[in-house]
């Protein structure tokens, strides 16, 4: 339907039809006025399936495909696209017109209950992922729900809690993901959070809903509130969200007064039921009657997803296990697999297969619980069984995570520890086979005291319904695992940056480690981590050789390409990925900036000796920072390194490229005798005259006996870094001091004239 005919239907509508419709028919609905030809929209929750409440007791079962820190370990936003679009296909199937997903939430710390549901601690990742979900969904013709916008890291106190955030944080962190979404894929809604951002909740928060979503990133579609997170019908039309879910009927009247008394425009009203009607419109009309979806084929899109997600983690051999050996499979998550976390997204599978089910009919391989998921105390006849099995066979494999409940929406997680029944199990059964698997289901990070006892690690995440055969597969070498950490493991809770300040006082929560979230924080600090972001091993090796970079420098506006070539060397076929940071040193005063951020990356298949080569193009916001003062993103100048990794922290090949600075607010400002001498030097016009007058102090110090003598001055100048020392940090007047007159004081106020008149 085109505006023209939304504006018209809106017209149509009275007041009080118009501030109904800025809300639920129910909590699935749009309302509906058959009378002017506007139908009801039906959207559910996503993000990892479809989640269609019927009413209270019944819920529509569905594919449950892997959860989104599953799907980002794959670094492949193409199965993303599949996942999207395969949830779209069964949507249709449903009479669904728009999923709520997909998640592109920062994980701040590992703790937040929802981590599962979101894709990375770093924006490039989460971006590209969200990407990839949003247009697989939008190729079926359903819509989305871009969530939780913005900064809502966690559960505790997640509807009154303030995200304290800086600006520059905030474009470089938490903003990112949501705006490379939006100004790649267009998606239909984004769901304003819970939280407030700043002391204003996001669903009231004109700053984010419209300034900065609508008229900075020219996003086109509707916003619409959380569940329950809109407190103030009338604040949230004037900020830009559009829809208020669930039915929120009993405050229409609020809006209806407002706009009677003067204190709201009717026109922002009438804005936000033209886009609630665009939505509806678009997705009702891309709605495909009597389409039906094959479940068989949803299970198998699940299953290959998650055979790319399977991270290995560590290998001393064990692995893949051989047909001949005698295997002892134990766990009761081998049973019971944690397919998905709690809450909204807990999707109702239309067939789970356990590993235990996978693997029946091979005749060398023994099932067992060895404990109980939820048990605190342990289970003896278990745990006996357990190492029975284990010490007949000739490798155990054991599967453990944390306790179903503990991964969730609602509330976080209070450790990062493996249950002590759990870990009790690993110790014994080390002591009776030294040829020990482990095998994680997880949302988030754990902790792993016990990583030395075990041969092999594989982390599985919370794999989907697939998962069993996945774990199989990989487990017996059909299919080598190629996925890679999206988030840093800390050895220690206490190591994450966000620890002294998660989860806040009270409802204030500030983001004090700023820019340093997850591996920006790890890296730059150089702390020890247990696994590094981006960490993944293969059955295979890969070498990584012929880094070049299509220019030696670049500037802003400019675009560069690096080139890398990448050779399995080893014997089986596998999957690589290549990572491409860029590295910057840290002691830049113009932004405190992490020493490397992700800037690319690209997962390849080849054959045992096969070589490709892989290309990515960098532009200004590959090396740009948020600069406050410029209300922009701004380019600093100086030495920069192109690295290819095979993680955040294990650099393999590295390029020099010189960034040429662009203009900084630090030397657009107005130049005094108080201004600092490193920011004139930011200048290029102001060049000769400073170097003239460095050169003429120099003489004057050394004749002044200032600076010690001449031999260690220049042994000085060799050894300190050449920035920001010795004059540089001083101020214009100290340098006219320091020439002792021989620069006359006209030629000063000229040389400052001459600096505030260029352009
Ligand atoms: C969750 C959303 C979800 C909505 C509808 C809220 O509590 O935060 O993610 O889409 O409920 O179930």
């Amino acid at each position: 339907m085109k505006e023209k005919e939304i504006k018209a239907i809106v017209s149509k509508m009275t007041l009080e039809q118009k501030a109904a419709y800025t809300t639920g028919k129910n909590g699935w609905q749009t309302k509906d006025y058959p009378e002017i030809g506007v139908k009801p929209m039906w959207m559910s929750d996503g993000p990892n399936g479809l989640r269609k409440q019927i009413d209270l007791a019944n819920t529509v079962k569905s594919t449950a495909f892997p959860t989104a820190c599953a799907v980002a370990a794959s670094f492949n936003p193409e199965l993303a696209f599949e996942e999207g679009q395969a949830i779209g296909e069964i949507c249709q199937a449903e009479n669904v017109q728009m999923i709520l997903g997909p998640g592109v939430c920062i994980k701040r710390s590992p703790l937040c209950g929802r981590n599962f549901e979101y894709y990375s601690e770093d924006p490039f990742l989460a971006g590209k992922m969200g990407t990839g979900y949003v247009k697989g969904v939008h190729k079926a013709g359903v819509g989305v729900s871009l969530k939780h916008y913005l900064c809502n890291s966690q559960e505790t106190r997640r509807m009154t809690s303030s995200s304290e955030v800086d600006e520059r944080t905030l474009r470089e962190i938490y903003l990112p993901a949501f705006e490379m979404v939006v100004k790649e894929a267009q998606p239909d809604t984004l769901m304003a959070s819970y939280n407030k951002i700043n002391g204003t909740y996001a669903t009231a928060n004109k700053y984010f809903m419209t300034d900065v979503l609508r008229n900075e990133w020219g996003y086109k579609g509707a916003v619409v509130s959380d569940w329950g997170a809109t407190h103030d019908r009338v604040g949230a039309i004037k900020a830009g969200t559009d829809l208020t879910m669930e039915c929120q009927d009993r405050t229409n009247n609020e809006i209806v007064e407002a706009v009677k008394n003067g204190t709201l425009d009717v026109k922002l009203l009438d804005k936000c039921c033209e886009n609630v009607l665009a939505l509806a419109t678009k997705t009702l009309d891309a709605h495909k009657e009597g389409a039906t979806f094959d479940y068989d084929k949803g299970h198998q899109i699940a299953k290959k997803i998650e055979e790319e997600s399977i991270v290995l983690l560590k290998n001393d051999g064990v692995l893949p296990l051989k047909d001949n050996k005698k295997i002892a499979i134990i766990g009761d998550l081998a049973y019971e697999m944690k397919i998905g976390g709690g809450g909204s997204a807990a999707v109702q599978s239309t067939h789970v297969v356990s590993v235990v089910d996978a693997l029946k009919d091979k005749k060398n391989v023994t099932c067992c619980h060895g404990y109980e998921t939820l048990a605190v105390k342990v289970n003896p006849e278990l745990k006996e069984e357990a190492l029975k099995n284990a010490k007949e066979a000739d490798v155990a494999v054991l599967f453990v995570g944390q306790y179903t409940v503990m991964e969730s929406e609602g509330y976080d997680r209070w450790d990062m520890k493996l249950p002590a029944v759990q870990i009790d199990l690993i110790q014994a059964i080390k002591a009776v086979q030294p040829h020990l698997v482990i095998v994680i289901e997880n949302g988030s990070p754990l902790e792993m005291p016990w990583i030395d006892l075990p041969e092999a690690v594989l982390d599985m995440y919370f794999g989907g319904e697939g998962a069993g055969e996945a774990i199989a597969d990989v487990l017996f070498g059909k299919v080598n695992p190629s996925g890679h950490l999206p988030e840093s493991f800390p050895l220690r809770l206490e190591d994450n940056p966000s620890y002294l300040s998660f989860v806040g006082e009270g409802d204030i929560v500030h983001y004090q480690e700023g820019v340093f979230v997850g591996y920006r924080y790890y890296e730059t600090k150089k702390a020890k981590v247990l696994f590094p972001f981006g960490y993944g091993l293969s059955y295979t090796d890969f070498l990584y050789s012929d880094l070049k970079l299509s220019s030696k420098s670049f500037k802003a506006g400019d675009e560069i390409k690096a080139s890398v070539k990448v050779k399995n060397v080893g014997k089986r076929e596998g999957k690589a990925l290549v990572q491409l940071y860029v590295g910057v040193g840290f002691n830049d005063t113009d932004f405190l900036r992490p020493v490397r951020e992700l800037k690319g990356f690209e997962k390849v298949n080849l054959k045992p000796g096969e070589e490709k080569e892989v290309e990515f193009t960098l532009n200004k916001r590959s090396f740009a920072c948020y600069d406050v003062k410029a209300k922009d993103w701004k380019v600093a100048g100086g030495d920069y390194q192109i690295q290819i990794g095979k993680d955040a922290h294990e650099i393999v090949l590295s390029a020099p490229l010189h960034v040429i600075n662009e203009d900084i607010p630090g030397a657009r400002e107005k130049v005094t005798y108080g201004t600092v001498i490193c920011d004139i030097e930011k200048i290029p016009e102001a060049h000769p005259f400073i170097d003239k007058a460095i050169a003429i102090m120099g003489q004057v110090v050394e004749k002044m006996g200032l600076g010690g003598d001449k031999k260690t001055r220049e042994a000085m100048m060799d050894i300190m870094p050449k920035k920001n020392t010795g004059i540089e940090v001083q101020i214009l007047s100290t340098l006219v001091m320091l020439t002792q007159g021989a620069i006359k004081p006209e030629e000063w106020d000229e040389f400052i004239k001459m600096l505030n008149n260029r352009k």
